[in-house]
């Protein structure tokens, strides 16, 4: 099946990266980073959304139901405590892959609790961008 449109979620925060944490999050800002995603499979249309708000990033989920063929959300703080936005990833049912930068394995215990894994199809960690490449590598080996 064809990987013709990505919706890319960033949660809150994610907005400042390069400037926020650089040694957890890496030196790109989040400009960069879509530019690396987006320069990497050019055969691929991003739609590249961030928010610091849940209520807008399920807006956004629902909008895009029957619009893209995946998604890949790093929601931020929400990924420990959004079952609203788990909900909304569950409702849609498009492939929705999780990223992290950081390795939230092994920070403070609060990070270990992710409420939107289960809802997805795999949750990728602590491989800085690398870890939007692997998703959308993974998404192409699913569909
Ligand atoms: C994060 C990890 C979260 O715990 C944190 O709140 C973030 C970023 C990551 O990409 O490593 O905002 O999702």
């Amino acid at each position: 099946m064809n990987l013709d449109k990505i919706l890319l979620i960033h949660g809150p925060n994610l907005n400042l990266l390069g400037t926020r944490e650089p040694d957890i999050y890496g030196q790109d800002s989040q400009d960069q980073l879509f530019k690396f995603i987006d320069s990497s499979f050019p055969e691929i249309k991003f739609i590249f959304f961030q928010s610091n708000h849940e209520g807008l990033i399920i807006d956004v989920l629902h909008e895009h139901k029957n619009l893209v063929d995946a998604i890949i959300i790093n929601a931020g703080a929400l990924s420990h405590y959004s079952y609203s936005i788990r909900d909304a990833i569950k409702v849609i049912n498009i492939p929705t892959m999780e990223v992290h930068l950081s390795n939230i394995k092994d920070r403070e215990s609060f990070r270990r609790k992710l409420v939107l894994s289960d809802v997805c199809f795999d949750t990728i960690f602590g491989k800085g961008k690398k870890g939007y490449i692997e998703a959308v590598r993974k998404l192409k080996d699913i569909r």
